[in-house]
């Protein structure tokens, strides 16, 4: 227990989340990426009526953390070791219709680029695994090693934008042939000749970024969250989404727009302010949509 009350984690865009949902009376609320539950604990604060808190995450690491943090609001919390995709069933199993408030903050948690041996990050040596939820059956060393060389250069190229997708994937593919791709700094040093040295980022942050969406099929999980959510949103519901790079703003702003039940809050995404301290923040950008009552179809 003494591990997990060290772990801290700064919510992204905190002040700016309490603000989206400040109108809001909110029985039920959805909290499918619920990490080490710090926009959890906020929300909570904040909104003393809500009744019902789902605090769902795919990683039971987190979970953990989060059942730790949230001991004082136990009694109204509902922790879901699940995929946010996954949520017709889970209000299924609660015996929910409708969520008042559902919120996202997409991606990986500090927690595990912080964790070695989860293999997310490039400044440790490690198993090349990336799952977020260790039951998955594909890691990272899976595609890495037996992917072929057009599939490497699509996930390189559309998951990761990477320019030099071609001739990474051709890397890989010809290193892997004498020898196992096995931990992350293998696929760095497979990938230097490729990539080049340090520069300011990491240039295999890219490729690193493309397999870890490969791995947790985020942009489907998104997708598919996003729509079975807007489904399960109350008339009148708030529903607030952060995301960390373009890819997944672009599914968020084009499903809150084409989709005739909401009305968009944010015509332009929130942004942290330019001195943004918290590296990981400076990418974020949320997006909120309120479920229109009776909106004509
Ligand atoms: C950025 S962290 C969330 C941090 C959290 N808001 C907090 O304040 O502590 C993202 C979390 O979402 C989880 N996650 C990502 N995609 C998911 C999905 N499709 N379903 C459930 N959890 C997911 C990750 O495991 C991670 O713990």
């Amino acid at each position: 227990m003494e591990t997990i009350k060290k772990i801290r984690h700064f919510p992204v865009l905190l002040k700016e989340y309490i603000e989206c949902f400040e109108d809001s009376e909110m029985q039920v609320f959805f909290d499918g990426t619920l990490g080490a539950a710090g926009h959890a604990l906020a929300i909570l604060e904040a909104h003393p009526e809500i009744e019902t808190f789902i605090g769902c995450d795919r990683d039971k690491d987190a979970l953990d953390i989060a059942s730790h943090n949230l001991k004082p609001w136990m009694g109204k919390v509902s922790l879901m070791h699940a995929n946010f995709k996954e949520i017709d069933e889970i209000l299924d199993e609660l015996n929910i219709k409708f969520c008042d408030g559902i919120f996202l903050d997409l991606g990986v948690s500090s927690m595990m680029l912080d964790e070695p041996a989860r293999g997310f990050s490039f400044r440790f040596d490690a198993e090349l695994d990336m799952r977020m939820d260790k039951r998955s059956d594909i890691s990272a060393r899976d595609i890495v090693n037996g992917y072929s060389e057009k599939q490497l250069e699509e996930i390189f190229r559309l998951f990761g934008e990477e320019r030099k997708s071609k001739r990474a994937a051709k890397q890989i593919i010809e290193k892997r042939r004498r020898k196992k791709i096995n931990t992350t700094f293998d696929l760095v040093e497979v990938l230097e000749p490729v990539l080049g040295k340090r520069r300011k980022i990491h240039p295999a942050t890219r490729i690193f970024q493309a397999l870890r969406i490969c791995v947790n099929d985020e942009l489907g999980a998104l997708k598919e969250g996003l729509e079975k959510g807007i489904n399960r949103l109350n008339d009148g519901g708030t529903i607030g989404v952060i995301s960390f790079h373009s890819l997944e703003d672009r599914i968020v702003k084009h499903t809150f727009k084409e989709n005739e039940t909401l009305d968009v809050i944010t015509k332009k995404p929130i942004r942290p302010p330019y001195n943004e301290k918290n590296k990981r923040a400076r990418s974020a950008k949320m997006r909120f949509a309120k479920k229109v009552k009776n909106k004509k179809i």
